[in-house]
């Protein structure tokens, strides 16, 4: 019979006994993952990225937004309070990489989608100080005036595919065609383009029909942020497999 005190002045034998022990709690926690399908719940209303929100957020990334504003509201009661519902995970689902980081000189934008209208988003994307007069986030009036590129699109969208993000043959072929139909509702495009992506917007969104500026996709992505699922109708335990 081993006393503890035994085990306790062995250091030898404390070691192998500790090791025993965290490694079946170990194998405990990780070989369920091994046979669960997926460890993301699946909730209604998750869609792929359209081809022009997809493209706003390649100018999110390649302006650095990310390094002062997270994408996760987390599961606390102040973050609830200010954001909305905590985030999901199947909410970033389809971002590759995910934005959600912990750097927030500005506010979270998980949930901005719908806050603020189209033309506050394009004063504040031109000069952060004209609607928020102690903001110290820097402009991008440029944004404004540079022409999207939209040759490459369908690329970005087949390179997705290949880590998983559900485009089939369809979207990636008519990309195009849906950036044209996302900018304008009255177009023949969107049709097809509400058809692929239901619950999409279908606007100019930088107030220049003229023009698909960058702006445009930027503020696409903008405002759909946090907003494909219905948390009306969100029911936690539905979910549970
Ligand atoms: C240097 C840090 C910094 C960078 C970089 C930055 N922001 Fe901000 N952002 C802020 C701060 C601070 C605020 C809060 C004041 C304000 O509204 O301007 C803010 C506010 C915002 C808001 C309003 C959020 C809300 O809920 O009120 C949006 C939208 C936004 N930023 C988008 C962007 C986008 C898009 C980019 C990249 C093109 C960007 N920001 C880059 C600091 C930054």
């Amino acid at each position: 019979m081993f006393s503890h005190a035994r085990i306790e002045k062995n250091s030898i034998l404390l070691t192998v006994l500790t090791l025993i022990v965290v490694s079946i709690g170990g194998l405990v926690e990780i070989a369920p993952l091994f046979y669960l399908e997926s460890t993301i719940e699946k909730v209604k209303g998750m869609r792929p990225y359209t081809p022009l929100e997809l493209k706003g957020r390649n100018i999110y990334i390649r302006e650095g937004c990310y390094n002062c504003h997270s994408q996760m509201v987390r599961s606390l009661r102040d973050e609830v309070e200010r954001y909305g519902h905590y985030s999901l995970a199947a909410e970033s689902m389809y971002d590759h990489p995910f934005q959600w980081g912990s750097k927030r000189t500005g506010p979270d934008l998980a949930r901005v989608g719908g806050r603020y209208s189209d033309d506050w988003h394009v004063a504040h994307m031109n000069d952060p100080r004209s609607v928020v007069p102690e903001s110290i986030m820097p402009g991008y009036p440029f944004l404004a005036e540079t022409p999207l590129r939209i040759d490459q699109v369908a690329d970005h969208m087949a390179a997705n595919r290949t880590v998983g993000v559900p485009y089939t043959d369809e979207m990636i072929e008519n990309a195009q065609a849906d950036i044209k139909g996302q900018l304008d509702p009255f177009s023949d495009e969107v049709d097809g383009f509400l058809e692929r992506y239901p619950n999409a917007i279908s606007r100019d969104f930088d107030g220049n029909p003229e023009m698909v500026s960058e702006l445009d996709a930027l503020i696409a992505y903008m405002q759909m942020l946090g907003t494909l699922v219905d948390f009306d109708a969100y029911k936690p335990e539905e979910n549970l497999r």
